[in-house]
């Protein structure tokens, strides 16, 4: 099927109703991505496709998500490579890329926006305020353009798909929402749009952050000890002090109940997962495993 691209919202509903004229509902499956794809983003883009009769894809660098001292202008975009990169998929069902201008997206400052839960503001709000108000204001808003009936979100990105779920389910938006798996190199590293910025050395080294995860798993797994803070905060450190020897900016190694993310889990028998953000050089990346 050929790929369609749009920039502008009179386009992307006309296609709306060009595709709506089936006699079932059409289930719309909507991957938001800020473009740079790689096979993480591929791999979301062919799990929508095996929901739903029609995929959207957007293409959008998001500045509300950005802090002042981050790499707004130095993203990534790289709209041609993204578009040959969904159209080698060969999907059987329709793909639109929706590529909006910030003027599409913001004709006006937009001063109303998403406050999320209190957990935004750990982890990776800790280290960069206002993040998630602005991922989930502009999710927000572009589930309202696409109106999509499922979407898809990875779960490197742990702490944006929970809040993501939390938001769908707080404002009883009616969206089916798809975890993807984390896509890793042969050597451990999950895929990012920000492993380019790592040198050819850094590269070598990069996959150190997700032994280190695998490492604390497998002390949790075999800590026979009663759950309590203490016991969690000493592998936390153990962890942050083995990643600064390798020569790791850390920025946080926590183990999180799952599926809130809200704290330490209760029991032994709680689902957990550790997440992880440090940087190499200049390259600041973030993983997760679950436990
Ligand atoms: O995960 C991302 O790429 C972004 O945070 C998202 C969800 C597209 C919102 O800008």
């Amino acid at each position: 099927m050929p790929l369609i691209i749009t920039d502008t919202l009179d386009a992307l509903e006309k296609l709306k109703t060009t595709y709506s004229s089936h006699s079932t509902p059409e289930r719309l499956a909507f991957v938001p991505t800020m473009g740079n794809l790689h096979a993480g983003h591929l791999n979301l883009v062919k799990l929508a496709a095996e929901q739903a009769d029609r995929v959207v894809v957007s293409l959008f660098v998001n500045r509300l998500q950005f802090a002042p001292h981050e790499d707004f202008d130095r993203y990534p975009r790289t709209q041609e490579e993204d578009i040959r990169a969904l159209e080698s998929l060969k999907l059987t069902i329709p793909i639109t890329v929706f590529a909006p201008s910030e003027h599409t997206l913001y004709p006006n400052t937009q001063s109303f926006r998403i406050q999320p839960d209190p957990m935004a503001d750990t982890l990776e709000g800790s280290f960069r305020p206002k993040f998630f108000e602005g991922v989930c204001t502009v999710v927000l808003k572009l589930f309202n353009i696409v109106k999509p009936t499922h979407v898809v979100f990875g779960k490197k990105d742990r702490q944006q798909l929970t809040l993501i779920k939390q938001m769908i389910s707080q404002f009883a938006l009616p969206i089916i929402l798809i975890e993807g798996e984390t896509l890793r190199d042969s050597d451990g590293l999950a895929l990012s749009s920000r492993n380019r910025y790592l040198s050819q050395n850094e590269k070598m080294q990069a996959s150190q952050l997700y032994q280190q995860l695998c490492t604390t798993a497998h002390q949790l797994r075999h800590n026979n000890s009663a759950p309590c803070p203490e016991s969690f905060q000493a592998l936390e450190q153990e962890a942050v002090a083995a990643l600064i020897s390798k020569g790791w900016q850390v920025d946080y190694i926590a183990i999180r109940d799952q599926p809130s993310l809200a704290g330490y889990p209760a029991e032994r028998s709680t689902p957990m997962i550790i997440l992880a953000a440090a940087k190499l050089g200049n390259t600041r990346l973030i993983d997760n495993i679950e436990v």
